[in-house]
Protein backbone atom coordinates (compact mmCIF):
# COMPACT_ATOMS: atom_id res chain seq x y z
CA UNK A 1 0.00 0.00 0.00
CA UNK A 2 1.29 3.29 -1.18
CA UNK A 3 -0.20 6.08 1.55
CA UNK A 4 -0.53 8.94 -0.83
CA UNK A 5 -2.10 11.03 1.86
CA UNK A 6 1.26 10.73 3.94
CA UNK A 7 3.25 11.11 1.40
CA UNK A 8 1.89 14.35 -0.50
CA UNK A 9 1.98 15.81 3.02
CA UNK A 10 5.97 15.15 3.54
CA UNK A 11 6.38 16.22 0.35
CA UNK A 12 5.00 19.95 0.70
CA UNK A 13 6.41 20.01 4.14
CA UNK A 14 9.56 19.37 2.47
CA UNK A 15 8.63 21.84 -0.21
CA UNK A 16 7.77 24.40 2.40
CA UNK A 17 11.68 23.57 4.29
CA UNK A 18 13.41 24.54 0.86
CA UNK A 19 11.18 27.62 0.25
CA UNK A 20 11.67 29.62 3.30
CA UNK A 21 14.75 31.25 5.27
CA UNK A 22 14.53 29.34 8.35
CA UNK A 23 15.78 31.19 12.12
CA UNK A 24 14.45 28.77 14.35
CA UNK A 25 16.95 28.90 16.50
CA UNK A 26 16.98 25.35 17.78
CA UNK A 27 15.95 23.80 14.21
CA UNK A 28 18.79 22.76 11.55
CA UNK A 29 18.45 20.66 8.37
CA UNK A 30 19.80 16.92 9.35
CA UNK A 31 22.02 15.15 6.59
CA UNK A 32 20.86 13.04 4.26
CA UNK A 33 22.84 10.11 6.10
CA UNK A 34 21.37 10.67 9.31
CA UNK A 35 17.90 10.81 7.51
CA UNK A 36 18.49 7.30 6.09
CA UNK A 37 20.09 5.95 9.65
CA UNK A 38 16.26 7.18 10.87
CA UNK A 39 14.59 6.00 8.54
CA UNK A 40 15.90 2.24 8.50
CA UNK A 41 14.96 -1.06 10.01
CA UNK A 42 16.17 -0.20 13.28
CA UNK A 43 13.03 1.35 14.20
CA UNK A 44 11.91 -2.62 13.88
CA UNK A 45 13.77 -3.33 17.27
CA UNK A 46 13.07 -4.07 21.20
CA UNK A 47 16.09 -2.93 22.77
CA UNK A 48 15.12 -2.75 26.42
CA UNK A 49 18.67 -2.49 28.64
CA UNK A 50 22.06 -1.76 27.51
CA UNK A 51 24.40 -2.87 25.62
CA UNK A 52 25.03 -6.34 26.62
CA UNK A 53 22.57 -6.34 29.06
CA UNK A 54 19.78 -6.63 26.71
CA UNK A 55 15.89 -7.96 27.69
CA UNK A 56 15.82 -9.15 24.00
CA UNK A 57 17.38 -11.51 21.90
CA UNK A 58 18.32 -10.45 18.26
CA UNK A 59 19.98 -7.36 19.67
CA UNK A 60 24.36 -8.19 18.35
CA UNK A 61 23.76 -5.20 15.62
CA UNK A 62 21.87 -3.26 17.77
CA UNK A 63 24.76 -3.42 20.76
CA UNK A 64 27.14 -2.71 18.27
CA UNK A 65 25.72 0.62 17.05
CA UNK A 66 24.60 1.78 20.24
CA UNK A 67 28.34 1.25 21.21
CA UNK A 68 29.68 2.70 18.37
CA UNK A 69 27.31 6.03 19.24
CA UNK A 70 28.47 6.20 22.95
CA UNK A 71 32.24 5.99 21.91
CA UNK A 72 32.06 8.89 19.59
CA UNK A 73 30.06 10.67 22.20
CA UNK A 74 32.18 9.76 24.57
CA UNK A 75 35.02 11.32 22.53
CA UNK A 76 34.01 14.53 21.14
CA UNK A 77 32.20 15.64 24.09
CA UNK A 78 35.47 14.60 26.67
CA UNK A 79 32.93 12.60 29.29
CA UNK A 80 33.26 9.75 31.22
CA UNK A 81 30.38 7.98 30.55
CA UNK A 82 27.60 8.84 28.20
CA UNK A 83 23.53 7.53 27.96
CA UNK A 84 22.25 7.99 24.47
CA UNK A 85 19.14 6.65 25.21
CA UNK A 86 17.20 9.54 25.94
CA UNK A 87 13.75 10.05 23.41
CA UNK A 88 14.57 13.97 23.77
CA UNK A 89 15.00 16.45 25.89
CA UNK A 90 12.58 16.56 28.28
CA UNK A 91 12.73 13.27 29.44
CA UNK A 92 16.95 13.20 29.76
CA UNK A 93 15.85 16.49 31.95
CA UNK A 94 13.52 14.13 33.92
CA UNK A 95 15.66 11.29 33.92
CA UNK A 96 18.34 13.52 35.60
CA UNK A 97 16.15 15.05 38.32
CA UNK A 98 14.60 11.64 38.91
CA UNK A 99 18.36 10.37 38.96
CA UNK A 100 19.53 13.05 41.77
CA UNK A 101 16.08 14.59 43.80
CA UNK A 102 13.94 13.59 46.52
CA UNK A 103 10.12 14.77 45.73
CA UNK A 104 10.21 18.30 47.37
CA UNK A 105 13.89 19.03 47.04
CA UNK A 106 14.73 22.34 45.72
CA UNK A 107 15.61 22.83 41.76
CA UNK A 108 16.90 26.33 41.14
CA UNK A 109 17.02 27.08 36.91
CA UNK A 110 16.68 30.12 34.88
CA UNK A 111 13.24 31.30 34.60
CA UNK A 112 10.96 30.64 31.40
CA UNK A 113 10.59 34.34 31.09
CA UNK A 114 14.33 35.20 31.01
CA UNK A 115 15.34 32.30 28.18
CA UNK A 116 15.51 29.05 30.43
CA UNK A 117 13.36 26.11 29.76
CA UNK A 118 10.24 24.62 30.91
CA UNK A 119 12.20 21.60 32.29
CA UNK A 120 14.10 23.89 35.05
CA UNK A 121 11.96 23.98 37.61
CA UNK A 122 9.27 26.14 35.55
CA UNK A 123 6.34 26.57 38.36
CA UNK A 124 3.02 24.63 38.40
CA UNK A 125 2.66 23.11 35.26
CA UNK A 126 5.74 21.04 34.92
CA UNK A 127 7.03 17.71 35.84
CA UNK A 128 10.21 19.73 37.50
CA UNK A 129 8.09 22.56 39.22
CA UNK A 130 5.57 20.05 40.40
CA UNK A 131 7.39 17.45 42.12
CA UNK A 132 10.12 19.76 43.40
CA UNK A 133 10.86 23.11 45.24
CA UNK A 134 10.70 25.76 42.54
CA UNK A 135 13.58 28.17 42.96
CA UNK A 136 14.41 30.60 40.13
CA UNK A 137 16.89 33.03 38.86
CA UNK A 138 16.72 35.89 36.16
CA UNK A 139 18.23 37.95 34.19
CA UNK A 140 19.29 41.91 34.26
CA UNK A 141 17.78 44.62 32.09
CA UNK A 142 20.60 43.53 29.75
CA UNK A 143 19.45 40.35 28.99
CA UNK A 144 22.71 39.03 31.24
CA UNK A 145 22.62 37.04 33.80
CA UNK A 146 24.29 38.83 36.95
CA UNK A 147 26.48 35.59 38.70
CA UNK A 148 26.95 37.48 41.52
CA UNK A 149 22.92 37.99 42.16
CA UNK A 150 22.97 34.00 41.69
CA UNK A 151 25.62 33.02 43.74
CA UNK A 152 23.31 35.27 46.71
CA UNK A 153 20.32 33.36 45.41
CA UNK A 154 21.98 29.86 45.91
CA UNK A 155 23.53 30.57 48.78
CA UNK A 156 20.43 31.72 50.37
CA UNK A 157 18.46 28.94 49.57
CA UNK A 158 20.80 25.70 49.58
CA UNK A 159 19.49 24.18 46.05
CA UNK A 160 20.26 20.37 45.86
CA UNK A 161 20.41 20.67 41.96
CA UNK A 162 21.34 23.67 39.67
CA UNK A 163 20.42 23.91 36.30
CA UNK A 164 22.91 25.80 33.58
CA UNK A 165 21.37 25.94 30.40
CA UNK A 166 18.68 28.01 28.06
CA UNK A 167 16.99 28.13 25.05
CA UNK A 168 16.82 31.96 24.24
CA UNK A 169 19.96 33.16 26.26
CA UNK A 170 22.47 35.04 23.29
CA UNK A 171 25.14 35.12 25.70
CA UNK A 172 28.13 32.69 26.38
CA UNK A 173 27.16 31.54 29.62
CA UNK A 174 30.28 31.21 32.64
CA UNK A 175 30.24 27.34 33.20
CA UNK A 176 33.30 27.74 35.52
CA UNK A 177 31.45 30.61 37.75
CA UNK A 178 28.54 28.08 37.69
CA UNK A 179 30.65 25.23 38.99
CA UNK A 180 32.13 27.46 42.03
CA UNK A 181 28.54 28.72 43.12
CA UNK A 182 27.54 24.69 43.11
CA UNK A 183 30.41 24.20 44.82
CA UNK A 184 29.63 26.58 47.80
CA UNK A 185 26.38 24.64 48.76
CA UNK A 186 27.48 20.82 47.55
CA UNK A 187 24.80 21.20 44.61
CA UNK A 188 24.40 19.03 41.82
CA UNK A 189 25.44 21.13 38.69
CA UNK A 190 24.13 19.57 35.24
CA UNK A 191 24.59 21.61 31.93
CA UNK A 192 22.01 21.62 29.73
CA UNK A 193 23.70 22.79 26.55
CA UNK A 194 20.60 21.41 23.98
CA UNK A 195 21.55 24.73 21.98
CA UNK A 196 24.41 25.17 22.07
CA UNK A 197 26.31 21.88 21.90
CA UNK A 198 27.37 22.06 18.27
CA UNK A 199 29.08 25.25 19.15
CA UNK A 200 30.72 23.52 21.80
CA UNK A 201 32.21 20.57 19.46
CA UNK A 202 32.65 23.13 16.61
CA UNK A 203 34.73 24.43 19.77
CA UNK A 204 33.46 28.10 19.34
CA UNK A 205 31.59 27.90 22.62
CA UNK A 206 33.66 27.26 26.13
CA UNK A 207 32.78 23.18 27.36
CA UNK A 208 31.03 22.97 30.54
CA UNK A 209 32.78 19.49 31.00
CA UNK A 210 35.61 20.27 33.64
CA UNK A 211 33.23 22.08 35.74
CA UNK A 212 29.90 20.22 36.25
CA UNK A 213 28.70 17.12 37.12
CA UNK A 214 26.59 16.40 34.14
CA UNK A 215 26.16 17.49 30.47
CA UNK A 216 23.00 17.10 28.72
CA UNK A 217 22.37 17.70 25.49
CA UNK A 218 18.95 17.51 22.51
CA UNK A 219 20.68 16.37 19.14
CA UNK A 220 18.69 17.99 16.78
CA UNK A 221 19.88 21.34 16.98
CA UNK A 222 23.25 23.49 16.23
CA UNK A 223 23.95 19.05 16.56
CA UNK A 224 22.40 18.54 13.56
CA UNK A 225 21.71 15.41 14.51
CA UNK A 226 17.97 13.13 14.75
CA UNK A 227 15.42 14.23 17.01
CA UNK A 228 16.83 12.97 20.51
CA UNK A 229 18.97 13.51 23.91
CA UNK A 230 22.18 12.47 25.66
CA UNK A 231 23.29 12.44 29.30
CA UNK A 232 26.90 12.47 29.93
CA UNK A 233 28.61 12.18 33.36
CA UNK A 234 32.06 13.95 33.83
CA UNK A 235 35.13 13.42 35.88
CA UNK A 236 33.76 15.77 38.73
CA UNK A 237 30.58 14.00 38.54
CA UNK A 238 32.18 10.76 39.35
CA UNK A 239 34.25 12.20 41.79
CA UNK A 240 31.19 13.18 43.78
CA UNK A 241 29.29 10.35 43.38
CA UNK A 242 31.01 6.94 42.33
CA UNK A 243 27.67 5.54 41.35
CA UNK A 244 26.28 8.60 39.17
CA UNK A 245 27.06 6.61 35.92
CA UNK A 246 24.50 3.89 37.02
CA UNK A 247 22.04 6.58 38.54
CA UNK A 248 21.40 8.02 35.19
CA UNK A 249 20.94 4.60 33.72
CA UNK A 250 18.79 3.42 36.02
CA UNK A 251 16.53 6.53 35.72
CA UNK A 252 16.77 6.72 32.27
CA UNK A 253 15.77 3.15 31.97
CA UNK A 254 13.70 1.50 33.51
CA UNK A 255 12.77 4.50 35.32
CA UNK A 256 10.96 6.88 32.94
CA UNK A 257 11.91 4.37 29.73
CA UNK A 258 11.12 1.55 27.86
CA UNK A 259 12.51 0.49 24.89
CA UNK A 260 15.70 2.98 23.46
CA UNK A 261 14.65 4.21 19.81
CA UNK A 262 18.00 2.80 17.73
CA UNK A 263 17.12 4.22 15.26
CA UNK A 264 17.98 7.75 16.29
CA UNK A 265 20.52 6.06 17.87
CA UNK A 266 21.86 4.93 14.82
CA UNK A 267 21.49 8.64 13.18
CA UNK A 268 22.94 10.33 16.29
CA UNK A 269 26.25 7.80 15.75
CA UNK A 270 26.73 9.27 12.52
CA UNK A 271 25.92 13.02 13.37
CA UNK A 272 28.63 12.70 16.47
CA UNK A 273 31.36 11.74 13.22
CA UNK A 274 29.93 14.33 11.42
CA UNK A 275 30.91 16.53 13.43
CA UNK A 276 33.97 15.46 14.61
CA UNK A 277 35.21 17.04 11.45
CA UNK A 278 37.15 20.08 9.83
CA UNK A 279 34.00 20.94 8.31
CA UNK A 280 31.64 21.02 10.97
CA UNK A 281 34.51 23.21 12.92
CA UNK A 282 34.00 25.59 10.05
CA UNK A 283 30.15 25.82 10.05
CA UNK A 284 30.30 26.04 13.58
CA UNK A 285 32.56 29.80 12.86
CA UNK A 286 29.88 30.65 10.23
CA UNK A 287 26.97 30.23 12.27
CA UNK A 288 28.40 32.56 14.60
CA UNK A 289 30.00 35.12 12.11
CA UNK A 290 26.29 34.88 10.37
CA UNK A 291 24.72 35.20 13.63
CA UNK A 292 27.02 38.66 14.78
CA UNK A 293 25.90 40.41 10.94
CA UNK A 294 22.74 40.06 11.66
CA UNK A 295 22.65 41.26 15.08
CA UNK A 296 24.58 43.97 13.80
CA UNK A 297 22.74 44.26 10.78
CA UNK A 298 19.41 45.04 12.62
CA UNK A 299 20.93 47.23 15.37
CA UNK A 300 22.14 49.50 12.76
CA UNK A 301 18.55 49.54 11.42
CA UNK A 302 17.51 51.09 14.70
CA UNK A 303 15.62 47.97 16.50
CA UNK A 304 17.19 46.87 19.81
CA UNK A 305 18.77 43.37 19.79
CA UNK A 306 19.89 41.45 23.02
CA UNK A 307 22.75 39.55 21.68
CA UNK A 308 24.72 37.86 20.23
CA UNK A 309 27.41 35.95 21.23
CA UNK A 310 26.41 32.43 19.93
CA UNK A 311 23.57 31.70 17.20
CA UNK A 312 20.45 33.73 18.64
CA UNK A 313 19.04 36.59 19.09
CA UNK A 314 15.93 38.23 20.95
CA UNK A 315 14.87 41.53 19.18
CA UNK A 316 12.58 44.00 20.74
CA UNK A 317 9.77 44.07 18.34
CA UNK A 318 7.34 46.22 20.40
CA UNK A 319 4.96 45.85 23.32
CA UNK A 320 3.04 42.34 22.93
CA UNK A 321 4.28 42.48 19.27
CA UNK A 322 5.76 39.30 19.00
CA UNK A 323 3.17 36.97 17.73
CA UNK A 324 1.90 39.57 15.32
CA UNK A 325 6.00 40.15 13.90
CA UNK A 326 6.44 36.53 13.64
CA UNK A 327 3.56 36.06 11.53
CA UNK A 328 4.11 39.06 9.18
CA UNK A 329 7.61 37.61 8.68
CA UNK A 330 6.07 34.44 7.58
CA UNK A 331 4.28 35.95 5.13
CA UNK A 332 7.36 37.09 3.94
CA UNK A 333 9.02 33.94 3.84
CA UNK A 334 11.07 34.17 7.22
CA UNK A 335 10.38 31.84 9.73
CA UNK A 336 11.09 32.84 13.22
CA UNK A 337 9.09 32.36 16.67
CA UNK A 338 7.46 35.17 18.89
CA UNK A 339 9.90 35.10 22.35
CA UNK A 340 9.49 36.99 25.68
CA UNK A 341 12.14 39.55 25.85
CA UNK A 342 14.37 40.27 29.40
CA UNK A 343 11.60 41.73 31.96
CA UNK A 344 9.09 41.52 29.36
CA UNK A 345 5.95 43.83 29.94
CA UNK A 346 3.57 41.48 28.40
CA UNK A 347 2.78 37.87 28.92
CA UNK A 348 4.28 34.58 27.41
CA UNK A 349 1.38 34.68 25.48
CA UNK A 350 1.63 37.93 24.22
CA UNK A 351 5.31 38.69 24.24
CA UNK A 352 7.18 41.59 22.88
CA UNK A 353 9.98 39.98 20.96
CA UNK A 354 11.28 37.38 18.25
CA UNK A 355 13.88 34.84 18.78
CA UNK A 356 15.90 34.74 15.66
CA UNK A 357 19.23 32.03 14.78
CA UNK A 358 21.56 31.04 12.00
CA UNK A 359 22.34 27.76 12.52
CA UNK A 360 19.76 26.30 9.68
CA UNK A 361 20.76 28.63 7.03
CA UNK A 362 24.01 28.19 7.80
CA UNK A 363 23.80 24.61 7.23
CA UNK A 364 22.27 25.58 3.56
CA UNK A 365 25.37 27.56 2.59
CA UNK A 366 24.72 31.15 4.08
CA UNK A 367 27.09 33.41 4.80
CA UNK A 368 27.68 37.07 5.94
CA UNK A 369 26.44 38.30 2.69
CA UNK A 370 22.93 36.98 2.79
CA UNK A 371 22.50 37.49 6.43
CA UNK A 372 22.82 41.08 6.14
CA UNK A 373 20.61 41.46 3.51
CA UNK A 374 17.94 39.46 5.42
CA UNK A 375 18.54 41.72 8.45
CA UNK A 376 17.89 44.70 6.30
CA UNK A 377 14.85 43.00 5.31
CA UNK A 378 13.44 42.15 8.63
CA UNK A 379 13.98 45.24 9.92
CA UNK A 380 12.06 46.81 6.95
CA UNK A 381 9.25 44.51 7.90
CA UNK A 382 9.29 45.11 11.69
CA UNK A 383 9.11 48.74 11.26
CA UNK A 384 6.48 48.63 8.96
C1 LIG B 1 17.63 24.12 26.80
C2 LIG B 1 16.63 23.08 26.41
N1 LIG B 1 16.48 21.99 27.18
C3 LIG B 1 15.59 21.03 26.87
C4 LIG B 1 14.79 21.12 25.76
C5 LIG B 1 13.76 20.07 25.52
O1 LIG B 1 14.01 19.33 24.42
P1 LIG B 1 12.82 18.52 23.67
O2 LIG B 1 12.00 19.54 22.97
O3 LIG B 1 13.59 17.62 22.78
O4 LIG B 1 12.06 17.78 24.71
C6 LIG B 1 14.93 22.23 24.91
C7 LIG B 1 14.09 22.34 23.72
O5 LIG B 1 13.78 23.38 23.23
C8 LIG B 1 15.86 23.25 25.26
O6 LIG B 1 16.01 24.33 24.50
Amino acid sequence: MIDKQVRDLIQKEEERQNLVVSLIPSENFASEEVKMALGSCLTNKYAEGYPGRRYYQGNKFIDEIENLAIERGKKVLGVEHLNVQPYSGSPANSAIQMALLERGDKICGLKLSAGGHLTHGHPKITFSGKFFESVQYNVEEDGRIDYDKLEELVMQEKPKMIMAGTTAYPYILDFKRFGEIADKVGAWLVADVSHIIGLIVGGVHPSPVDYVHLIMSTTHKSLRGPRGAFIGVTKKGLEKDPKLAEKIDKAVFPGMQGGPHENNIAALAVAFAEADTQEFRDYSKQVLKNAAVLAETLKKNGLRVFGTENHLMVVDVGKERGKEMAVKLEENGIVCNANTIPHEQGSPLKPSGIRIGTPAMTTKGWTEKEFEELGNRIAKIVKG
